[in-house]
C-alpha cells in the first residue's frame, strides 16, 4: 500500500495538476480532499489542454478511480458540466467517479452571497466567486446541505427551507440582493440526484478498505499552504486546509496510512487575490514572469501577482505538512533572466525575524541572495545533466535551502516535460 499526499507550498497555482497526472499512472486511486470549484487544475497531454475544478487529474488516467472527499464543497452543476465536459471529449469516466455523501453542496445562494459579502467588505479578499466560503460557513453553522441529504426525500425540503429562509433574509434584507425560491433549489437538487445516484457512498470507509488492501492512492490537495484557513495569510485565505490536516479530515484516511507527502513548488512565486506576498514583483520582472509563465487564473482569468522563491514560506509549509520531497514546476520560465533573486529570510523593523511571522507577513521585508541566470530554453531537456550549469545550481541551491531533496523538475505544461532525478 503507498499513499501519497499532494500539496501546494506556496499560494496555489503551483502545478499540482500536472504533477497528480504524472503520479497517477501509478495509482489505483485519486482523491480530491478540499475546496470546490475555486480550484482551477491544468492537464496537458500531448499538447491538449484539460481544465478540472472538481475531478481529480487522474481522471486522464484510463481506468483510475477518481474520489471526491468529504472534505470538498461541490458545485453540482459545475460537477456536471465537468462530467458532460469529459464524455464529450470521449474519456471513459463510467464507474470511476465516487462522491462523499458527506460533501457539502454549493448552492446558488452562496455564490450570490460570497459576491455580495465581497462587496460588503472594506479590504476585499478577492474570493473566486464561487461561493467556497458561505458553503463552508454553512457545514459549520450544521445548516449545509450534504450530497447524502438529497437522498432523504422526507427531510431535504425541510433542510433546504431553513438554510434558504435565512439566506435569503440576508441577501434581501442586508445586501440589497434578490433571494431564491425553494422550487429553483430543490429543482438542482433532484436533478442531481438523478444524475449521481450511483456514484455516492461513504468514501471514509471505501478508501480505508482500498488502503487494507494495499491500493495505491494519491490524496489531491488545491489551493496550498498560504491558503490555508489557519496556517496561512488570514483573513486573505481560502476557508479550508489544503494542508495535511485537510488531507486527512477530507478523506478519511489516517495519518499511519501516508507514507510519502509532496509539495508541489514553483521555481518562482505567484498569488492571486488579495494578501500580503513579500517577495512580489511589481514592474519588468513581474510582467516577464507573468507572461513568460501564462499566469492567469484557469478559474477567473485574472492576473497573478508574481514574484520570486521565498525560502521561509517554504520551510513554514514544512513543519505544517512534513513534506517528504518537493517537485520543482516551470524552471523554465527562469531561462533568459540574468540574475535570479531567492528570499532567505526575513527583516521585520530592520532586524532579522527569526520564527514564521504569519500574522505580520504584510510588514516584513524579504532578505534577497542573489543567483546567476541561464540563457538557454531548457524546455526540451530529459535529463538534469543537460540543462545548463547555473539552472543545476538552482536545483541545488533550493534543495540546500529549504532542506528537502526534489525529486521531479518540470520544464513545461506536457506530461512529457518532466524530468525525475
Ligand atoms: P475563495 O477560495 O474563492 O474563497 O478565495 C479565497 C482566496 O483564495 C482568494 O485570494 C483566491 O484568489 C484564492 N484562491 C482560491 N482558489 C485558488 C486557487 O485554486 N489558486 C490560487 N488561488 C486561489
Amino acid at each position: 500500500m503507498s499513499c501519497t499526499v499532494v500539496v501546494g507550498s506556496q499560494w496555489g497555482d503551483e502545478g499540482k495538476a500536472k504533477m497528480i497526472d504524472f503520479f497517477s499512472k501509478d495509482a489505483d486511486i485519486v482523491v480530491r480532499y478540499q475546496g470546490g470549484a475555486n480550484a482551477g487544475h491544468t492537464v496537458v497531454v500531448q499538447g491538449k489542454k484539460y481544465v478540472f475544478h472538481l475531478i481529480p487529474s487522474g481522471i486522464l488516467h484510463p481506468g483510475k478511480i477518481c474520489v471526491i472527499g468529504n472534505g470538498v464543497v461541490i458545485d453540482p452543476e459545475q460537477l456536471v458540466k465537468e462530467m458532460d465536459d469529459l464524455k464529450s471529449q470521449n474519456i471513459d469516466i463510467e464507474g470511476r467517479i465516487i462522491l462523499s455523501d458527506a460533501a457539502h453542496l454549493i448552492l446558488p445562494f452562496h455564490k450570490a452571497i460570497d459576491s455580495a459579502m465581497e462587496e460588503f467588505r472594506s479590504a476585499k479578499i478577492g474570493t473566486t466567486g464561487r461561493g467556497i466560503g458561505p458553503s463552508y460557513a454553512d457545514k459549520c453553522y450544521r445548516t449545509g446541505i450534504r450530497i447524502g441529504d438529497i437522498f432523504d426525500e422526507d427531510l431535504l425540503e425541510e433542510k433546504v427551507r431553513l438554510v434558504l429562509d435565512y439566506k435569503n433574509l440576508q441577501l434581501e434584507k442586508i445586501h440589497g440582493r434578490k433571494g431564491f425560491s425553494i422550487d429553483e433549489i430543490m429543482d438542482i437538487l433532484i436533478k442531481f440526484r438523478n444524475t449521481v445516484k450511483p456514484m455516492v457512498t461513504n468514501t471514509a470507509y471505501y478508501l480505508n478498505e482500498a488502503a487494507d488492501a494495499g491500493k495505491n492512492i494519491i490524496l489531491e490537495g488545491a489551493q496550498g499552504f498560504g491558503l490555508d484557513i489557519d496556517h496561512g495569510t488570514y483573513p486573505f485565505v481560502t476557508s479550508s486546509n489544503p494542508t495535511i490536516g485537510g488531507a486527512l479530515l477530507g478523506s478519511g484516511l489516517n495519518s499511519f496510512q501516508i507514507n510519502r507527502v509532496v509539495g508541489i513548488t514553483k521555481a518562482y512565486i505567484t498569488r492571486v487575490g488579495e494578501g500580503p506576498f513579500p517577495t512580489e514583483e511589481t514592474g519588468e520582472t513581474g510582467n516577464i514572469l507573468r507572461e513568460k509563465g501564462g499566469e492567469y487564473g484557469a478559474t477567473t482569468g485574472r492576473a497573478r501577482r508574481c514574484g520570486w522563491f521565498d525560502v521561509e514560506l517554504l520551510k513554514q509549509a514544512r513543519r505544517v505538512c512534513g513534506f517528504t520531497e518537493l517537485a520543482f514546476i516551470k524552471m523554465d520560465v527562469l531561462s533568459g533572466l540574468d540574475s535570479i533573486k531567492v528570499a532567505v529570510g526575513y527583516e521585520l523593523n530592520g532586524k532579522k525575524v527569526d520564527s514564521f511571522p504569519s500574522s505580520l507577513l504584510h510588514k516584513v521585508k524579504p532578505v534577497y541572495e542573489d543567483l546567476p541566470g541561464w540563457s538557454e530554453d531548457i524546455s526540451r531537456c530529459t535529463a538534469i545533466d543537460q540543462l545548463p550549469k547555473n539552472a543545476q545550481n538552482y536545483i541545488e541551491y533550493i534543495e540546500k535551502k529549504t532542506g528537502i531533496p526534489i525529486k521531479v523538475v518540470s520544464l513545461g505544461p506536457d506530461r512529457e516535460n518532466t524530468i525525475v532525478r
